[in-house]
């Protein structure tokens, strides 16, 4: 029997709940889920690969064919190695298409073999996104059922802020 195995790629600079909808959408369509963070990221993460693995983990703690990995270089390079067929991103809106499809499309020149599905989340989350998160938090805004319970806990030690 053939089986399906797929990457979702990304920062996850700290995993949301619209990350989190994604991969339980994704989790239903394929045989096995790879949430696969970036390692050498040109953006300055808040949180170490190491804390954004600690807390995928123990968000994906009730999905059995659901794991964590990391990588480096090309996400093509990665999807081979791990032997995947697909690639999974996610839409919130239009404005995602453009910079997606652009990924998209140089991922298949590099690798033509290559699928890349985009997932939608639900509604509710179609504004959330790890940056914002981080910026209410930062200026004191509540960003209650935006984040697993344990992100905000790591928030909380990891960035001063007047509100909290
Ligand atoms: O959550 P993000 O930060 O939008 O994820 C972006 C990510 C990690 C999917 C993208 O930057 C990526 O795949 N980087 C790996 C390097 C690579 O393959 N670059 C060419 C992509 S077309």
């Amino acid at each position: 029997m053939n089986t399906v195995k797929a990457i979702y790629p990304g920062s996850f600079d700290p995993v949301t709940n619209g990350h989190l909808d994604l991969i339980a959408r994704g989790s239903k369509i394929f045989d096995h889920l790879v949430v696969a963070i970036l390692r050498n990221s040109s953006k300055n993460p808040l949180f170490s690969v190491e804390e954004r693995v600690d807390m995928l983990t123990e968000a994906l703690a009730g999905f059995e064919n659901v794991s964590v990995a990391t990588f480096d270089g090309l996400l093509v390079d990665f999807v081979r190695e791990q032997h995947a067929q697909a690639v999974v991103r996610g839409i919130r809106a239009i404005s995602d298409y453009e910079y997606e499809l652009q990924m998209a499309l140089m991922n298949r020149r590099l690798a033509p073999d290559l699928e890349t599905i985009f997932l939608m989340p639900d509604g509710k989350y179609s504004f959330v996104s790890s940056r914002l998160v981080k910026e209410v938090f930062t200026l004191g805004g509540s960003i209650e059922g935006l984040v697993p319970q344990f992100v905000i806990d790591r928030l909380k030690v990891r960035v001063p802020t007047n509100g909290h």
